[in-house]
């Protein structure tokens, strides 16, 4: 599946000119544009989606209780990885994802994902289970604690990305 997705990306302009861009996003409840979303695949053991990362949010950091990797093909992901801790979590790298660039996340992974201000991100995300249906995990960005996983908490957890001027929220 990774040299499937490298394979797909590595011809990036194909899928930047093949798959539309998505209608703008309403605001969250919390006043942030987080990028839209578009589920290719959802089944038991594979959901494979098309993600928009968008300026001006740093998004909580999180995992996701199953391998995903992740396949750039427009803009700039920008990656921020975190290793559990006695605490929490604690950052331990950055990695910036441009097109053509893939990235395996092993089943323990927790990641954070925001865009520069000037490149949002499009990328194929793919997950080895129902990334719907699983519980996981999320970590607030001030403590880095644990709590469950909500779409709401999602919401509550981000915060303005101090590396672009263009924050949201
Ligand atoms: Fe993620």
């Amino acid at each position: 599946m990774t040299s499937l997705l490298s394979e797909l990306v590595a011809d990036h302009a194909a899928l930047v000119a093949s798959i539309p861009a998505f209608p703008e996003q309403p605001a969250s409840a919390r006043g942030w544009t987080l990028g839209g979303e578009h589920i290719c695949h959802q089944a038991d053991d594979l959901t494979i989606m098309v993600l928009d990362t968008l300026p001006g949010v740093l998004q909580p950091p999180h995992d996701h209780a199953m391998t995903a990797i992740i396949g750039v093909f427009q803009g700039q992901e920008d990656q921020r990885f975190y290793a559990r801790s006695d605490t929490g979590v604690s950052l331990t790298r950055q990695r910036s994802l441009l097109p053509g660039d893939t990235i395996v996340l092993g089943e323990n992974a927790i990641h954070a994902i925001s865009a520069p201000a000037d490149r949002p991100a499009r990328a194929v995300h793919v997950y080895f289970g129902d990334i719907y249906a699983v519980d996981r995990s999320l970590f607030h960005p001030d403590t880095l604690q644990a709590h469950p996983y909500t779409g709401d908490r999602y919401d509550e957890f981000c915060r303005p990305d101090p590396d672009t001027a263009t924050a949201t929220g």
